[in-house]
Protein backbone atom coordinates (compact mmCIF):
# COMPACT_ATOMS: atom_id res chain seq x y z
CA UNK A 1 0.00 0.00 0.00
CA UNK A 2 2.85 2.50 0.98
CA UNK A 3 3.50 5.43 -1.64
CA UNK A 4 -0.29 6.10 -1.32
CA UNK A 5 -1.20 6.51 2.54
CA UNK A 6 1.70 9.21 3.26
CA UNK A 7 -0.41 11.34 4.04
CA UNK A 8 -2.48 9.32 6.58
CA UNK A 9 -1.27 9.97 10.24
CA UNK A 10 -1.82 6.77 10.85
CA UNK A 11 -0.10 4.92 8.05
CA UNK A 12 1.74 2.76 9.63
CA UNK A 13 -1.40 0.93 11.10
CA UNK A 14 -4.48 1.98 9.13
CA UNK A 15 -7.73 0.56 11.16
CA UNK A 16 -10.96 -0.17 9.66
CA UNK A 17 -14.67 -0.92 10.91
CA UNK A 18 -16.82 -3.04 9.20
CA UNK A 19 -20.39 -3.64 9.75
CA UNK A 20 -22.73 -6.29 7.18
CA UNK A 21 -26.27 -6.03 6.73
CA UNK A 22 -28.84 -8.16 4.76
CA UNK A 23 -28.12 -11.82 3.37
CA UNK A 24 -25.51 -14.83 3.77
CA UNK A 25 -24.14 -13.18 0.66
CA UNK A 26 -22.77 -10.28 2.19
CA UNK A 27 -22.02 -12.24 5.41
CA UNK A 28 -19.26 -13.71 3.24
CA UNK A 29 -18.61 -10.86 1.14
CA UNK A 30 -17.31 -9.28 4.30
CA UNK A 31 -14.46 -11.80 4.92
CA UNK A 32 -13.43 -11.11 1.29
CA UNK A 33 -13.59 -7.32 2.09
CA UNK A 34 -11.66 -8.19 5.18
CA UNK A 35 -8.63 -9.96 2.83
CA UNK A 36 -9.14 -7.11 0.41
CA UNK A 37 -8.11 -5.11 3.11
CA UNK A 38 -5.46 -7.04 5.09
CA UNK A 39 -3.69 -7.31 1.95
CA UNK A 40 -3.06 -4.03 1.66
CA UNK A 41 -1.91 -3.56 5.22
CA UNK A 42 -5.29 -2.76 6.91
CA UNK A 43 -5.89 -4.37 10.75
CA UNK A 44 -9.84 -4.47 11.55
CA UNK A 45 -10.94 -2.82 14.61
CA UNK A 46 -14.30 -3.97 16.58
CA UNK A 47 -14.55 -0.26 17.88
CA UNK A 48 -15.65 1.97 15.61
CA UNK A 49 -14.36 4.76 17.32
CA UNK A 50 -11.17 4.01 16.78
CA UNK A 51 -10.76 3.05 13.34
CA UNK A 52 -9.85 5.38 10.05
CA UNK A 53 -12.12 3.59 7.53
CA UNK A 54 -15.72 2.64 8.90
CA UNK A 55 -17.47 0.62 5.97
CA UNK A 56 -21.26 -0.14 5.80
CA UNK A 57 -21.99 -3.61 3.94
CA UNK A 58 -25.34 -2.83 2.73
CA UNK A 59 -28.92 -4.28 1.63
CA UNK A 60 -31.34 -2.98 -0.48
CA UNK A 61 -34.16 -5.85 -0.57
CA UNK A 62 -36.68 -3.87 1.28
CA UNK A 63 -37.18 -0.41 2.18
CA UNK A 64 -36.51 -1.20 5.89
CA UNK A 65 -33.37 -2.46 5.07
CA UNK A 66 -32.18 0.58 3.38
CA UNK A 67 -33.52 2.78 6.06
CA UNK A 68 -31.61 1.89 9.07
CA UNK A 69 -28.11 1.59 7.18
CA UNK A 70 -29.24 4.88 6.39
CA UNK A 71 -29.40 5.52 9.54
CA UNK A 72 -26.36 4.62 10.58
CA UNK A 73 -24.84 6.80 8.15
CA UNK A 74 -26.20 9.47 9.27
CA UNK A 75 -25.18 8.93 12.83
CA UNK A 76 -21.32 8.28 11.88
CA UNK A 77 -21.61 11.33 9.59
CA UNK A 78 -23.10 13.84 12.90
CA UNK A 79 -20.34 12.54 15.02
CA UNK A 80 -17.21 12.57 12.30
CA UNK A 81 -15.91 15.89 12.33
CA UNK A 82 -12.85 16.73 9.84
CA UNK A 83 -10.94 14.28 11.84
CA UNK A 84 -13.24 11.81 11.89
CA UNK A 85 -12.97 8.64 9.76
CA UNK A 86 -13.24 7.84 6.36
CA UNK A 87 -17.00 6.30 5.75
CA UNK A 88 -17.95 3.98 2.91
CA UNK A 89 -21.02 2.13 1.66
CA UNK A 90 -20.68 -0.79 0.06
CA UNK A 91 -23.16 -3.46 -0.87
CA UNK A 92 -26.47 -3.56 -2.59
CA UNK A 93 -27.54 -0.11 -1.37
CA UNK A 94 -24.69 1.51 -3.17
CA UNK A 95 -24.95 0.07 -6.10
CA UNK A 96 -29.13 1.35 -5.94
CA UNK A 97 -28.35 4.95 -4.27
CA UNK A 98 -25.03 5.48 -6.13
CA UNK A 99 -23.63 8.97 -6.00
CA UNK A 100 -26.91 9.89 -3.90
CA UNK A 101 -25.33 8.58 -0.49
CA UNK A 102 -22.04 11.16 -1.21
CA UNK A 103 -24.43 13.85 -2.65
CA UNK A 104 -26.85 14.29 0.07
CA UNK A 105 -25.78 11.71 3.04
CA UNK A 106 -21.92 12.30 3.26
CA UNK A 107 -20.24 9.28 2.36
CA UNK A 108 -16.45 9.51 0.98
CA UNK A 109 -16.64 5.87 -0.76
CA UNK A 110 -19.57 4.42 -1.98
CA UNK A 111 -18.59 1.30 -3.96
CA UNK A 112 -21.16 -1.32 -5.28
CA UNK A 113 -20.71 -5.11 -5.25
CA UNK A 114 -18.52 -6.04 -7.67
CA UNK A 115 -15.95 -3.26 -6.90
CA UNK A 116 -14.57 -4.02 -3.44
CA UNK A 117 -11.07 -4.98 -5.11
CA UNK A 118 -10.79 -1.21 -5.79
CA UNK A 119 -11.63 -0.39 -2.46
CA UNK A 120 -7.47 0.68 -1.11
CA UNK A 121 -7.04 2.01 -3.89
CA UNK A 122 -10.63 4.12 -3.54
CA UNK A 123 -9.48 4.72 0.00
CA UNK A 124 -6.14 6.28 -0.98
CA UNK A 125 -7.92 8.53 -3.49
CA UNK A 126 -9.96 9.66 -1.23
CA UNK A 127 -7.30 10.68 1.83
CA UNK A 128 -5.85 12.32 -1.96
CA UNK A 129 -8.12 14.44 -2.69
CA UNK A 130 -10.68 14.48 -0.20
CA UNK A 131 -13.17 14.10 -3.18
CA UNK A 132 -15.74 11.25 -2.77
CA UNK A 133 -14.73 7.99 -4.47
CA UNK A 134 -17.52 5.87 -6.10
CA UNK A 135 -17.42 2.33 -8.06
CA UNK A 136 -20.60 1.18 -9.59
CA UNK A 137 -19.29 -1.46 -12.45
CA UNK A 138 -21.01 -4.69 -12.83
CA UNK A 139 -19.14 -7.36 -14.14
CA UNK A 140 -18.48 -11.09 -13.94
CA UNK A 141 -16.34 -10.66 -10.66
CA UNK A 142 -16.80 -13.70 -8.87
CA UNK A 143 -13.64 -12.69 -6.33
CA UNK A 144 -11.92 -15.61 -7.35
CA UNK A 145 -8.12 -15.82 -5.36
CA UNK A 146 -9.54 -14.22 -2.62
CA UNK A 147 -10.24 -16.64 -0.05
CA UNK A 148 -11.93 -15.36 3.34
CA UNK A 149 -9.73 -16.54 6.44
CA UNK A 150 -11.05 -19.52 9.05
CA UNK A 151 -13.53 -17.65 11.43
CA UNK A 152 -11.18 -18.85 14.18
CA UNK A 153 -11.44 -20.77 17.78
CA UNK A 154 -15.18 -19.54 18.38
CA UNK A 155 -17.33 -20.16 15.25
CA UNK A 156 -17.00 -23.88 13.44
CA UNK A 157 -19.19 -22.77 11.00
CA UNK A 158 -18.35 -21.20 7.91
CA UNK A 159 -19.84 -19.80 4.06
CA UNK A 160 -18.38 -20.28 0.37
CA UNK A 161 -19.92 -18.37 -1.84
CA UNK A 162 -20.44 -20.66 -5.16
CA UNK A 163 -22.25 -18.34 -7.47
CA UNK A 164 -23.48 -14.27 -8.20
CA UNK A 165 -25.61 -12.17 -9.05
CA UNK A 166 -29.32 -13.36 -10.25
CA UNK A 167 -31.13 -14.00 -13.85
CA UNK A 168 -34.42 -14.43 -11.78
CA UNK A 169 -35.71 -11.21 -12.16
CA UNK A 170 -38.56 -11.95 -9.72
CA UNK A 171 -41.00 -8.91 -10.16
CA UNK A 172 -40.71 -7.79 -6.70
CA UNK A 173 -37.01 -7.79 -6.47
CA UNK A 174 -33.88 -5.59 -6.93
CA UNK A 175 -31.43 -8.10 -6.56
CA UNK A 176 -30.45 -8.80 -10.12
CA UNK A 177 -30.25 -5.23 -10.60
CA UNK A 178 -28.01 -4.46 -8.10
CA UNK A 179 -25.48 -7.57 -8.47
CA UNK A 180 -26.20 -8.30 -12.19
CA UNK A 181 -26.21 -11.31 -14.74
CA UNK A 182 -25.56 -15.27 -12.51
CA UNK A 183 -22.50 -16.14 -12.50
CA UNK A 184 -20.57 -19.51 -11.07
CA UNK A 185 -17.10 -19.59 -9.31
CA UNK A 186 -14.53 -21.97 -10.81
CA UNK A 187 -15.04 -25.52 -8.99
CA UNK A 188 -11.55 -25.94 -8.00
CA UNK A 189 -11.43 -22.38 -6.41
CA UNK A 190 -14.50 -23.55 -4.34
CA UNK A 191 -12.90 -26.90 -3.15
CA UNK A 192 -9.94 -24.74 -2.29
CA UNK A 193 -11.68 -22.28 -0.03
CA UNK A 194 -13.52 -25.69 1.60
CA UNK A 195 -10.32 -26.92 2.31
CA UNK A 196 -8.62 -23.87 3.64
CA UNK A 197 -11.94 -23.44 5.86
CA UNK A 198 -11.72 -26.91 6.62
CA UNK A 199 -8.37 -26.87 7.79
CA UNK A 200 -8.93 -24.07 9.74
CA UNK A 201 -11.41 -25.92 11.97
CA UNK A 202 -14.58 -25.61 10.21
CA UNK A 203 -16.97 -28.32 10.47
CA UNK A 204 -20.16 -27.58 8.91
CA UNK A 205 -20.37 -25.65 5.46
CA UNK A 206 -23.03 -23.77 4.14
CA UNK A 207 -22.23 -23.05 0.46
CA UNK A 208 -24.10 -19.51 -0.66
CA UNK A 209 -25.91 -18.12 -3.88
CA UNK A 210 -28.58 -16.03 -4.61
CA UNK A 211 -30.08 -19.16 -6.87
CA UNK A 212 -27.12 -22.50 -5.87
CA UNK A 213 -29.42 -24.69 -8.08
CA UNK A 214 -28.01 -22.53 -11.49
CA UNK A 215 -24.88 -23.46 -10.56
CA UNK A 216 -22.75 -24.04 -13.85
CA UNK A 217 -18.81 -23.94 -14.46
CA UNK A 218 -17.62 -25.90 -16.99
CA UNK A 219 -19.87 -28.39 -17.44
CA UNK A 220 -20.43 -29.19 -13.77
CA UNK A 221 -24.11 -28.05 -12.17
CA UNK A 222 -25.19 -28.33 -8.99
CA UNK A 223 -25.53 -31.74 -8.35
CA UNK A 224 -21.89 -32.30 -9.33
CA UNK A 225 -20.60 -29.55 -7.15
CA UNK A 226 -22.08 -30.49 -4.06
CA UNK A 227 -20.99 -34.74 -5.03
CA UNK A 228 -17.26 -32.90 -5.26
CA UNK A 229 -17.61 -30.70 -2.03
CA UNK A 230 -18.54 -34.12 0.14
CA UNK A 231 -15.89 -36.29 -2.19
CA UNK A 232 -12.66 -34.12 -1.50
CA UNK A 233 -13.84 -32.41 1.83
CA UNK A 234 -13.31 -33.59 5.59
CA UNK A 235 -16.17 -30.91 6.89
CA UNK A 236 -18.90 -32.87 8.74
CA UNK A 237 -22.02 -30.71 7.43
CA UNK A 238 -22.49 -29.82 3.98
CA UNK A 239 -25.69 -27.15 3.78
CA UNK A 240 -26.63 -24.39 1.09
CA UNK A 241 -28.96 -21.45 0.71
CA UNK A 242 -31.08 -20.04 -1.27
CA UNK A 243 -32.66 -22.91 -3.72
CA UNK A 244 -35.49 -21.65 -5.90
CA UNK A 245 -38.32 -23.92 -6.16
CA UNK A 246 -38.29 -24.05 -10.29
CA UNK A 247 -35.04 -25.56 -9.78
CA UNK A 248 -35.73 -27.93 -7.21
CA UNK A 249 -36.31 -31.22 -9.29
CA UNK A 250 -36.22 -35.04 -8.57
CA UNK A 251 -32.58 -35.06 -10.02
CA UNK A 252 -31.47 -32.48 -7.43
CA UNK A 253 -33.46 -34.47 -4.59
CA UNK A 254 -31.77 -37.66 -5.73
CA UNK A 255 -28.76 -36.12 -5.34
CA UNK A 256 -28.92 -34.75 -1.90
CA UNK A 257 -31.04 -38.32 -0.78
CA UNK A 258 -27.77 -39.88 -1.92
CA UNK A 259 -25.14 -37.86 0.19
CA UNK A 260 -23.68 -38.61 3.31
CA UNK A 261 -23.00 -35.34 5.32
CA UNK A 262 -25.47 -33.23 3.39
CA UNK A 263 -27.56 -31.62 6.43
CA UNK A 264 -30.98 -31.93 5.08
CA UNK A 265 -32.40 -28.62 5.99
CA UNK A 266 -33.66 -26.97 2.59
CA UNK A 267 -34.69 -23.35 2.47
CA UNK A 268 -37.08 -23.05 -0.31
CA UNK A 269 -38.82 -19.49 -0.76
CA UNK A 270 -42.73 -19.92 -1.56
CA UNK A 271 -42.93 -16.44 -1.78
CA UNK A 272 -46.71 -16.89 -2.46
CA UNK A 273 -49.73 -19.73 -2.02
CA UNK A 274 -51.68 -18.19 -5.17
CA UNK A 275 -50.89 -19.42 -8.74
CA UNK A 276 -52.16 -15.97 -10.02
CA UNK A 277 -49.77 -14.15 -7.48
CA UNK A 278 -47.19 -16.78 -8.28
CA UNK A 279 -47.54 -16.12 -12.04
CA UNK A 280 -47.00 -12.37 -11.36
CA UNK A 281 -44.39 -12.49 -9.64
CA UNK A 282 -42.41 -14.37 -11.96
CA UNK A 283 -41.30 -17.51 -10.25
CA UNK A 284 -42.27 -19.94 -12.48
CA UNK A 285 -43.93 -22.25 -10.36
CA UNK A 286 -47.36 -23.11 -9.18
CA UNK A 287 -48.61 -24.19 -5.54
CA UNK A 288 -49.18 -27.46 -7.05
CA UNK A 289 -45.71 -28.39 -8.42
CA UNK A 290 -44.65 -26.91 -5.28
CA UNK A 291 -46.31 -29.48 -3.02
CA UNK A 292 -45.44 -32.07 -5.13
CA UNK A 293 -41.55 -31.14 -4.63
CA UNK A 294 -42.01 -30.81 -1.44
CA UNK A 295 -43.57 -34.45 -0.89
CA UNK A 296 -41.17 -35.74 -3.21
CA UNK A 297 -37.80 -34.42 -0.72
CA UNK A 298 -39.74 -35.69 2.16
CA UNK A 299 -40.71 -39.44 0.76
CA UNK A 300 -36.74 -39.58 -0.11
CA UNK A 301 -34.19 -37.65 2.16
CA UNK A 302 -35.13 -39.21 5.66
CA UNK A 303 -35.60 -36.22 8.39
CA UNK A 304 -35.34 -33.09 5.89
CA UNK A 305 -36.46 -30.17 6.96
CA UNK A 306 -38.21 -26.93 5.38
CA UNK A 307 -38.06 -23.38 6.17
CA UNK A 308 -38.84 -20.83 3.96
CA UNK A 309 -39.77 -16.88 2.81
CA UNK A 310 -43.25 -15.53 2.27
CA UNK A 311 -44.19 -12.61 1.56
CA UNK A 312 -47.94 -10.94 2.07
CA UNK A 313 -49.21 -7.53 0.33
CA UNK A 314 -47.85 -7.91 -3.11
CA UNK A 315 -49.76 -5.83 -5.73
CA UNK A 316 -53.38 -6.94 -6.17
CA UNK A 317 -53.11 -9.60 -3.59
CA UNK A 318 -56.99 -10.40 -2.78
CA UNK A 319 -58.21 -11.79 0.64
CA UNK A 320 -58.45 -15.03 -1.59
CA UNK A 321 -55.21 -15.01 -2.80
CA UNK A 322 -54.03 -14.65 1.08
CA UNK A 323 -56.19 -17.49 1.83
CA UNK A 324 -53.85 -19.66 -0.20
CA UNK A 325 -50.99 -18.53 1.23
CA UNK A 326 -52.31 -19.41 4.60
CA UNK A 327 -53.90 -22.94 3.26
CA UNK A 328 -50.10 -23.66 1.69
CA UNK A 329 -48.43 -22.96 4.82
CA UNK A 330 -51.04 -24.95 7.06
CA UNK A 331 -50.33 -28.17 4.79
CA UNK A 332 -46.64 -27.91 4.31
CA UNK A 333 -45.85 -26.82 7.97
CA UNK A 334 -42.03 -25.20 7.91
CA UNK A 335 -40.07 -25.37 10.46
CA UNK A 336 -39.33 -21.49 10.20
CA UNK A 337 -40.22 -18.91 8.08
CA UNK A 338 -39.30 -15.40 7.17
CA UNK A 339 -41.87 -13.65 6.54
CA UNK A 340 -42.22 -10.25 4.56
CA UNK A 341 -44.60 -7.30 4.00
CA UNK A 342 -44.18 -6.39 0.40
CA UNK A 343 -42.05 -3.48 -0.15
CA UNK A 344 -41.82 -1.23 -3.54
CA UNK A 345 -38.67 -1.44 -5.21
CA UNK A 346 -37.07 0.96 -7.40
CA UNK A 347 -36.60 -0.84 -10.92
CA UNK A 348 -38.81 -3.52 -10.40
CA UNK A 349 -41.51 -4.59 -12.55
CA UNK A 350 -43.84 -4.98 -9.79
CA UNK A 351 -43.80 -0.92 -9.72
CA UNK A 352 -46.27 -1.06 -12.26
CA UNK A 353 -48.48 -3.69 -11.21
CA UNK A 354 -51.82 -2.20 -10.10
CA UNK A 355 -53.86 -1.69 -7.75
CA UNK A 356 -51.36 -1.31 -5.14
CA UNK A 357 -52.63 -3.40 -1.66
CA UNK A 358 -53.54 -0.99 1.48
CA UNK A 359 -50.52 -0.80 3.25
CA UNK A 360 -52.84 -1.13 6.57
CA UNK A 361 -54.41 -4.14 5.04
CA UNK A 362 -51.05 -5.79 4.20
CA UNK A 363 -49.42 -5.45 7.97
CA UNK A 364 -52.61 -6.86 9.23
CA UNK A 365 -52.57 -10.23 6.71
CA UNK A 366 -48.95 -10.61 7.67
CA UNK A 367 -49.16 -9.96 11.52
CA UNK A 368 -51.85 -12.97 10.98
CA UNK A 369 -49.50 -15.31 8.77
CA UNK A 370 -47.01 -14.76 11.17
CA UNK A 371 -49.31 -15.98 14.59
CA UNK A 372 -50.18 -18.60 11.51
CA UNK A 373 -46.52 -19.88 11.10
CA UNK A 374 -45.38 -19.25 14.89
CA UNK A 375 -47.86 -22.18 16.35
CA UNK A 376 -46.87 -24.50 13.86
CA UNK A 377 -43.12 -23.47 14.49
CA UNK A 378 -43.89 -24.10 18.27
CA UNK A 379 -45.83 -27.39 17.74
CA UNK A 380 -43.35 -29.12 15.29
CA UNK A 381 -40.90 -28.39 18.22
CA UNK A 382 -42.91 -30.15 20.33
CA UNK A 383 -43.35 -32.90 18.33
CA UNK A 384 -39.57 -33.62 18.95
CA UNK A 385 -39.91 -34.27 22.78
CA UNK A 386 -38.44 -37.63 23.68
CA UNK A 387 -37.02 -37.73 20.42
CA UNK A 388 -32.96 -38.29 20.00
CA UNK A 389 -31.30 -35.92 17.52
CA UNK A 390 -27.29 -35.74 16.58
CA UNK A 391 -26.17 -32.40 17.25
CA UNK A 392 -22.75 -30.23 16.98
CA UNK A 393 -22.13 -27.42 19.31
CA UNK A 394 -21.71 -24.33 17.80
CA UNK A 395 -21.45 -21.88 20.31
CA UNK A 396 -20.82 -21.10 24.29
CA UNK A 397 -22.98 -18.53 25.93
CA UNK A 398 -24.19 -18.23 29.59
CA UNK A 399 -22.74 -21.59 30.33
CA UNK A 400 -25.14 -23.43 27.76
CA UNK A 401 -23.89 -24.79 24.42
CA UNK A 402 -26.34 -24.28 21.53
CA UNK A 403 -26.20 -26.91 18.65
CA UNK A 404 -27.75 -27.81 15.65
CA UNK A 405 -29.32 -30.63 14.84
CA UNK A 406 -28.06 -32.18 11.31
CA UNK A 407 -31.20 -30.51 9.43
CA UNK A 408 -30.53 -27.07 11.09
CA UNK A 409 -32.59 -26.67 13.67
CA UNK A 410 -31.27 -24.82 16.93
CA UNK A 411 -30.85 -26.89 20.31
CA UNK A 412 -29.85 -26.46 23.79
CA UNK A 413 -27.52 -28.34 26.03
CA UNK A 414 -27.84 -26.87 29.43
CA UNK A 415 -23.86 -26.64 30.06
CA UNK A 416 -20.92 -25.91 27.93
CA UNK A 417 -19.09 -28.76 25.51
CA UNK A 418 -16.32 -27.98 23.25
CA UNK A 419 -17.16 -26.38 19.98
CA UNK A 420 -17.30 -28.45 17.14
CA UNK A 421 -18.30 -31.81 18.99
CA UNK A 422 -20.91 -34.08 17.99
CA UNK A 423 -23.19 -35.24 20.54
CA UNK A 424 -25.69 -37.73 20.25
CA UNK A 425 -29.04 -36.30 22.54
CA UNK A 426 -32.32 -36.30 23.50
CA UNK A 427 -35.14 -33.67 23.57
CA UNK A 428 -36.08 -33.06 27.10
CA UNK A 429 -38.38 -29.63 27.25
CA UNK A 430 -39.10 -26.88 24.49
CA UNK A 431 -38.18 -23.46 26.00
CA UNK A 432 -40.03 -20.85 23.60
CA UNK A 433 -39.76 -22.46 20.52
CA UNK A 434 -36.12 -24.03 21.17
CA UNK A 435 -35.90 -27.42 21.89
CA UNK A 436 -33.61 -27.99 25.28
CA UNK A 437 -31.84 -31.37 24.95
CA UNK A 438 -29.97 -33.36 27.31
CA UNK A 439 -26.75 -35.50 26.17
CA UNK A 440 -27.67 -39.41 26.06
CA UNK A 441 -25.15 -41.96 27.38
CA UNK A 442 -21.56 -41.30 27.57
CA UNK A 443 -20.97 -44.52 25.58
CA UNK A 444 -22.53 -43.06 22.33
CA UNK A 445 -21.04 -39.81 22.81
CA UNK A 446 -17.50 -41.89 22.45
CA UNK A 447 -18.70 -43.95 19.60
CA UNK A 448 -19.59 -40.72 18.03
CA UNK A 449 -16.30 -39.08 18.93
CA UNK A 450 -14.33 -41.34 17.67
CA UNK A 451 -15.13 -40.94 14.06
CA UNK A 452 -15.06 -37.24 14.49
N1 LIG B 1 -32.29 -15.16 -3.68
C1 LIG B 1 -33.14 -15.52 -2.66
C2 LIG B 1 -33.68 -14.46 -1.75
C3 LIG B 1 -33.46 -13.06 -2.01
S1 LIG B 1 -34.17 -11.88 -1.01
C4 LIG B 1 -34.29 -16.23 -3.27
O1 LIG B 1 -34.57 -16.14 -4.40
O2 LIG B 1 -34.95 -16.89 -2.52
C5 LIG B 1 -34.83 -12.71 0.38
C6 LIG B 1 -36.29 -12.62 0.50
O3 LIG B 1 -36.70 -11.27 0.62
C7 LIG B 1 -37.08 -13.11 -0.68
O4 LIG B 1 -37.23 -14.49 -0.68
C8 LIG B 1 -38.39 -12.40 -0.53
O5 LIG B 1 -39.30 -13.14 0.26
C9 LIG B 1 -38.02 -11.13 0.19
N2 LIG B 1 -38.13 -9.97 -0.68
C10 LIG B 1 -37.45 -9.74 -1.83
N3 LIG B 1 -37.86 -8.58 -2.39
C11 LIG B 1 -38.83 -8.08 -1.58
C12 LIG B 1 -39.66 -6.93 -1.63
N4 LIG B 1 -39.59 -6.06 -2.63
N5 LIG B 1 -40.54 -6.74 -0.62
C13 LIG B 1 -40.64 -7.61 0.39
N6 LIG B 1 -39.89 -8.72 0.48
C14 LIG B 1 -39.00 -8.95 -0.49
FE1 LIG C 1 -34.61 -12.00 -6.19
FE2 LIG C 1 -35.95 -13.92 -7.41
FE3 LIG C 1 -33.33 -13.66 -7.86
FE4 LIG C 1 -34.19 -14.52 -5.49
S1 LIG C 1 -34.47 -15.57 -7.47
S2 LIG C 1 -32.62 -12.97 -5.85
S3 LIG C 1 -36.10 -13.40 -5.21
S4 LIG C 1 -34.92 -12.21 -8.43
FE1 LIG D 1 -29.88 -7.64 0.43
FE2 LIG D 1 -28.17 -7.65 -1.54
FE3 LIG D 1 -28.55 -9.84 -0.10
S1 LIG D 1 -30.15 -6.67 -1.56
S2 LIG D 1 -30.68 -9.68 0.47
S3 LIG D 1 -27.70 -7.95 0.64
S4 LIG D 1 -28.11 -9.75 -2.27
Amino acid sequence: MGENLDSNPNAATPTFYLKSYGCQMNFYEAGVVKEILEAKGYIETKDENKADVVLLLTCAVRNHAEARALGRLSSLKRKGNNNGPIIGVLGCMAQNRKQTLATRFGADLVVGPDGYRDLPDLISKFRGKQIPQVCFELNQECYEGIYPKPPGVDKVTGLVSIMRGCNNFCSYCIVPYVRGRERSKNYREILKEVEILSNGGVKDITLVGQNVLAYNNQGLDFCDLIKLVEQFSKVKRIRFITAHPKDFNQGVINTLAGLKRFGPGIHLPLQSGSNRILALMNRHYTREEYLEKIQLARNRIPEVSFTTDIMVGFPTETEEDYLRTLDMVSRIRFDFAYMFQYSPRPMTQANSIEPKVDSNLAHDRLVRLIESQNQITKENSQKLIGKELEVMVEQIKDKQSIARTMNNKIVIIDKPEPLGKILMTKVIAIRGWTPIVEILNSESVKELSKEE
